[in-house]
């Protein structure tokens, strides 16, 4: 038995990751978050009984497992607060921990990133608005606020007069915009870490604590590759490493504690925001796959765009974070469709790319080669037997991972965990 296995999304996010942390949890001792914030939009669904997470682990609502907001995961205390009233039922004190070494996003950290995205005018990025960018620059820049400042409220005062006084320096005459009260930002800081103080400790001590009395880590990916600061479709990307390696650095564990990593892909594409998207569909199937597939963010409400199965996006995926194998998503989604594309590779100006450039200006001119394979026009939805699978849906499959080189492991037939054929049992292989 393995086995610490990490979650992450090979696209542009909303593949259904939290569904599939959600099911393989019962079989896990820890499942911890590493990077990203509330940004996330994490769906699950049992028995019709729907919930949506955003900073707290997508292990949650099972009794046996205990949830981590590791080091890596920038972290607003309001929202936290909101998230753990609204799991009404659960009592999340014995089971979430957090870092004591999550940066902290203030209210004027969502000021700075709305007043940036204003600037940006036809430019701006798409952000969810939730201040992830401007509290990553700060870590970075080596000035944020961390939870552990929360534990000498003297020295936090003086924290967040300095850092929001800079905040509101930049607001005001920068960008013309409102400012924000430090005071209120302290107070509700300390008004809610009180609450929260429990909960918080020494992740990365814990993590090894539990790997060395024999126990399982699941490592739960938020965002997707192409949203990844340094590799996606910079800058219309997240402010922090999406890829499989930072669940090392966003927990504190090693590198050497990763012993596979699931990728999760939809079987076909979307992205929220803005920035280049070549498989993108303008016409009348793309509203379909959004209207079947219910394209509507988790954490904004906002419209997915909705595209082809793009081999090259997935292919410089697999390399960033060594997937192992696939989970294939909404399988179901395609049921209706006479005839399937899949981008088998691009065409730059003339020049066929298996892998998507690196380089944003090359990758906004990349033009999908199409391969059209036949429709199964039958269900699959909630199918749970690969066997049962109409054959035209075992071609597209197997397409897919002869394109890809990796193999499918699991595949996703509708919103609820039970429905998902599972080829591989990936933590007692
Ligand atoms: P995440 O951010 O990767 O966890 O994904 P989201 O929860 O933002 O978006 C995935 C959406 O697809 C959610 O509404 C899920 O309930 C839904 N979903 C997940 N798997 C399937 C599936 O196999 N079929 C269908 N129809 N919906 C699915
Ligand atoms: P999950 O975990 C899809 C996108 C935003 C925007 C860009 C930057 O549910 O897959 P940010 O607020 O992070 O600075 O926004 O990243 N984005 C997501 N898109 N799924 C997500 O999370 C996302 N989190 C951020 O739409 O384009
Ligand atoms: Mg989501």
């Amino acid at each position: 038995m393995a086995n610490n296995i990490v979650v992450i999304g090979t696209q542009w996010g909303d593949e259904g990751k939290g569904k599939i942390v959600d099911l393989l949890t019962p079989d896990c001792s820890a499942v911890a978050r590493f990077q990203g914030g509330h940004n996330a939009g994490h769906t699950l669904v049992f028995d019709n009984k729907k919930t949506i997470l955003h900073l707290i682990p997508s292990g949650i609502l099972h009794d046996n497992t205990r949830c981590f907001i590791g080091n890596g995961v920038v972290l607003s205390l309001a929202a936290l607060e909101q998230e753990i009233a609204e799991l009404d039922g659960i009592d999340v004190s014995n089971k979430l921990r957090i870092s004591e070494s999550c940066v902290l996003i203030l209210p004027s950290h969502i000021a700075l990133d709305n007043a940036r995205e204003l600037k940006r005018g036809a430019k701006a990025i798409g952000t969810t608005g939730r201040g992830i960018g401007p509290a990553y620059e700060d870590k970075v820049a080596r000035r944020a606020i961390k939870l552990f400042d929360c534990r000498d409220p003297a020295q936090l005062k003086d924290k967040v007069e300095a850092l929001v006084g800079y905040h509101n320096f930049l607001l005001e005459n920068y960008f013309n915009a409102a400012t924000v009260s430090a005071e209120d930002t302290f107070n509700n800081l300390l008004r809610i870490y009180q609450h929260i103080e429990p909960m918080v400790g020494d992740v990365t001590a814990e993590l090894a604590d539990i790997q060395q009395q024999g126990g399982n880590i699941l490592f739960e990916g938020a965002q997707g590759a192409m949203l990844d600061i340094d590799h996606g479709t910079y800058p219309y990307v997240t402010s922090s490493n999406t890829s499989a390696g930072n669940a090392a650095a966003g927990t504190g564990l090693g590198p050497r504690d990763i012993d596979h990593v699931l990728g999760i892909a939809k079987a076909y594409t979307t992205r929220v925001g803005g920035g280049p998207f070549p498989t993108e569909l303008f016409d009348d199937i793309g509203q379909r796959i959004a209207e079947i597939g219910a394209e509507i963010g988790a954490s904004t409400g906002r419209a997915r765009r909705c595209g082809w199965f793009d081999a090259p996006v997935m292919r410089r995926a697999i390399i960033n974070s060594s997937v192992d194998s696939l989970c294939i998503t909404k399988l179901d989604v395609l049921d209706s469709l006479a005839s399937i594309n899949i981008c088998v590779a691009y065409d730059l100006n003339g020049q066929r790319l298996d892998i998507a450039p690196a380089d944003p200006a090359l990758f906004a001119q990349c033009r999908p080669i199409y391969e059209s394979v036949p429709g199964w026009q039958a269900t699959t939805e909630s199918q749970r037997d690969y066997e049962a699978l109409p054959q035209a849906a075992k071609a597209y499959l197997q397409r897919i991972e002869a394109l890809l080189g990796v193999s499918i492991d699991m595949i996703s037939t509708s919103p609820d965990r039970r429905d998902t054929i599972i080829l591989q049992d990936l933590i007692h292989q």
